[in-house]
């Protein structure tokens, strides 16, 4: 074990790198050396102190790259410092009650109660119909979620200073 901390991710737009790449880049600026991969490009968990894993939700649900990657590791997970986030609900307010009260998608619960996370975070993410494709425009509409960039900068500073405090 010879690595410090690696953030990994899962985004399908991009909000979510964006949230990965400042913990890690606050987890840097506090001393620690922290990769930062979408899970598809993580090869090996082991040299890793820590982890720290987050996807974006998309219909309740984690992307699946980063729920396959949370089930395939979850033995070597266990073994480590792992803190999980969830990024997604868009609109003023608590992201939690946003997300109905979950930090989790439900079907993910009894793999993290294994692993047994130090946290569970929720950040609001980011809506830009010009991106999406008809369909998700059409989701979207639908149900009215408030469109814009809701990512809470100090929120996920301070969660990532909690991070780095811990492995300090
Ligand atoms: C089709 C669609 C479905 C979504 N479903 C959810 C959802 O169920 N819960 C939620 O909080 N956010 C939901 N979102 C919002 C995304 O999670 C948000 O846009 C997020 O910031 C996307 O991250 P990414 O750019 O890393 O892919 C949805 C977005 C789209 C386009």
């Amino acid at each position: 074990m010879n690595k410090q901390a690696l953030v990994a991710y899962a985004t399908k737009y991009g909000a979510t790198a964006e949230i990965a790449e400042k913990i890690g880049q606050l987890l840097r600026q506090a001393g620690l050396r922290a990769d930062v991969l979408p899970v598809g490009r993580v090869r090996d968990l082991s040299p890793y102190k820590a982890v720290v894993l987050g996807s974006a939700v998309y219909m309740g649900r984690w992307r699946r790259e980063a729920a396959m990657f949370l089930k395939a590791n979850r033995k070597v997970l266990a073994r480590q410092s792992v803190w999980l986030f969830s990024s997604g609900p868009t609109g003023e307010g608590d992201p939690v009650e946003l997300l109905e009260g979950w930090r989790l998608p439900r079907a993910l619960r009894p793999i993290a109660d294994r692993i047994r996370p130090r946290d569970i975070a929720v950040f609001h993410g980011v809506l830009n119909l010009n991106k999406l494709n008809p369909v998700e425009k059409w989701i979207i509409n639908n149900v009215k979620a408030p469109l814009g960039d809701f990512r809470d900068w100090n929120a996920i500073t301070s969660w990532a200073r909690s991070i780095a405090d811990e492995l300090k």
